[in-house]
């Protein structure tokens, strides 16, 4: 069980949902993260690795350990303690996960569709866009306020449930275009996902804060 705090530098999530912070990351740092992520995915010896079945969508994990003297762009410590004040919950670990998604026909986007990550307590994700992403490449869409479980998302989303397959997209779906380095800060407990690419290729590093 636990009790939703709401509180700190993120409280302003519980009405926003998102917060958007442009020009978090310089530019030289994005497009050298882009460049390890393409050594290390060729390299069949990384056990971190995972690709869907079209290699459209790539992933890296454990990526914090191939970018150590990057770190402290990321403010790590910052974030645990705002997404711990925010969540009420002790952050017990965090990685790094570098993603790449490539257009591919019948690509399903980041996330493979309408989604929550986390159906019953609330979960923040930051998440690095490494390259600039527009409505063509995979931008992050969510709908906003769906996090806090107002009414008139239950019936088609209801409580509890993290995965809907038959849903069309919905209205009101926001999407997030913006340019690299930017830092997109999400409570993902509301529905969303990447919205499968149409053309481009998209790069993006993800924090993952596990309680
Ligand atoms: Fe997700």
């Amino acid at each position: 069980m636990s009790l939703f705090a709401s509180k700190g530098e993120l409280k302003s999530l519980h009405h926003d949902t998102v917060k958007i912070l442009g020009n978090y990351l310089p530019l030289s740092v994005c497009d050298e993260i882009i460049k390890r992520f393409e050594l290390i995915e060729k390299n069949a010896n990384y056990s971190y690795r995972w690709s869907d079945a079209l290699e459209s969508n790539t992933r890296l994990w454990c990526f914090e350990k191939e970018i150590k003297e990057l770190l402290p762009h990321f403010e790590v410590d910052r974030w645990i303690r705002a997404s711990d004040a925010y969540t009420g919950r002790d952050t017990q670990s965090w990685c790094l996960m570098a993603n790449r998604i490539i257009s591919k026909e019948n690509n399903l986007g980041s996330g493979g569709g309408l989604h929550r990550d986390s159906p019953f307590s609330h979960q923040i994700k930051f998440i690095w866009y490494l390259n600039d992403v527009n409505g063509f490449n995979g931008a992050f869409q969510y709908l906003p306020g769906t996090h806090t479980d107002i009414w008139w998302s239950r019936k088609l989303f209801p409580l509890g449930e993290h995965r809907f397959p038959n849903v069309e997209t919905p209205n009101g779906m926001k999407e997030v275009h913006a340019k690299a380095g930017t830092l997109l800060i999400c409570d993902k407990k509301c529905i969303h996902r990447g919205k499968p690419l149409q053309n481009g290729i998209r790069y993006i590093l993800f924090m993952i804060a596990k309680v």
